[in-house]
């Protein structure tokens, strides 16, 4: 069984997995989060540098958990795009390096792709067909799937203006919560009443496209009005439920629209405590299968691209050019 390193930065998570049969080796993070929390954003320029630092020690840490040297390695995984260009560049070169210094085949893996696969290695193999619910900070998309390394992607819905992700940074924002706004919003939550506000559910029985931004201007007016007597709390539960009830219901119907009894959700979201339990129980109503990976693998991860890698080399996938470049807006 082939063993594959896995590189991902293509946004401010500097990740590195080892991946073989499907199976998690080890793996190791470094985030320059923090440093972009007073922009508000992450800062492409600072995200590079920090990838620069971070990655020689995360690849020496990797190998270290996983009990296995360079010259264990079949062949090494980087994350091509989307992201940012800086970043993903840094990522590149270092999987080049990599790839040259040991003579290892190069394989440039879709971020997304990435996300999906992060969640064999909680689940094991795919069925032939599902269903993916992608949501991250750049993303909302339902993907029809077959076999992830051989079968085209079926696109059947998209955001047409926010992600859920870039949802929840900005209402952060707006409540003066920390960045990233996620994990902000969802502590903030746990002590609010999700029926508080009633804030729209837009697009609902309306094909599976979603729409984020007049939810995110809904809160924002809800914020002017409220002044002094704000209930951060009660907002941020209720945007959240919001944002879970329209992204379950969605998913679900693309299930059965697609006659397809799996629903695989991923993407930095899908850490949400709150989207997993309201997932878990309209899955259950409609008698689907719902997986879902752990926490740790819904964020960028280098494990997850690994295990594209892994995937493709099983398939006898043909490697990428030498001269593999960065795609920063990669469809
Ligand atoms: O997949 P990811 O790590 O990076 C991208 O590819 O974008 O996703 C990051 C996004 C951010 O918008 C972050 O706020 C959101 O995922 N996120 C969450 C939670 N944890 C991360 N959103 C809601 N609840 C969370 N617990
Ligand atoms: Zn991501």
């Amino acid at each position: 069984m082939a063993v594959v390193l896995g590189i991902e930065t293509s946004c401010d998570e500097t990740g590195v997995g080892i991946v073989s049969g499907g199976r998690l080796l080890g793996a190791a993070l470094s985030s320059s989060m923090e440093e972009h929390a007073r922009f508000g954003g992450v800062v492409p320029e600072i995200a590079a540098r920090a990838h620069l630092e971070s990655l020689v020690p995360c690849v020496r840490a990797a190998f270290e958990r996983a009990g296995v040297g360079p010259s264990e390695i079949d062949a090494v995984a980087v994350t091509s795009g989307p992201g940012l260009a800086t970043a993903l560049q840094t990522g590149i070169a270092a999987a080049k390096a990599y790839a040259l210094a040991w003579d290892l085949p190069l394989y440039g893996v879709h971020h997304l792709a990435g996300h999906v696969a992060a969640d064999t290695l909680e689940h094991g193999p795919l069925p032939p067909r599902s269903v993916a619910l992608i949501v991250s900070g750049g993303h909302t998309s339902l993907l029809l799937l077959g076999d992830l390394a051989r079968d085209p992607v079926v696109h059947l819905g998209d955001t047409r203006d926010d992600a859920a992700g870039e949802a929840f940074d900005k209402v952060a924002r707006l409540l003066g919560l920390a960045y990233p706004g996620g994990p902000a919003v969802a502590e903030a939550a746990h002590d609010g009443d999700p029926g508080a506000v009633a804030f729209p559910r837009a697009m609902l029985g309306d094909g599976h496209d979603f729409s984020f931004s007049g939810l995110k201007s809904a809160v924002a007016r809800h914020v002017a009005r409220a002044g002094d007597s704000l209930a951060v709390p009660d907002v941020a539960a209720s945007f959240q439920e919001a944002v879970a009830d329209v992204l379950t219901r969605k998913a679900v119907e693309a299930c059965l629209g697609a006659g397809v009894d799996t629903l695989v959700i991923v993407g930095g979201v899908a850490a949400n405590r709150r989207l997993r339990e309201l997932a878990a129980e309209r899955c259950r109503a409609a008698g689907l299968t719902l997986r879902i990976p752990p926490p740790g693998l819904c964020t960028d991860n280098g494990a997850m691209i690994a295990a594209v890698g892994d995937l493709l080399v099983a398939a006898g996938a043909p490697p990428s050019s030498r001269h593999l470049a960065a795609d920063p807006s990669a469809p």
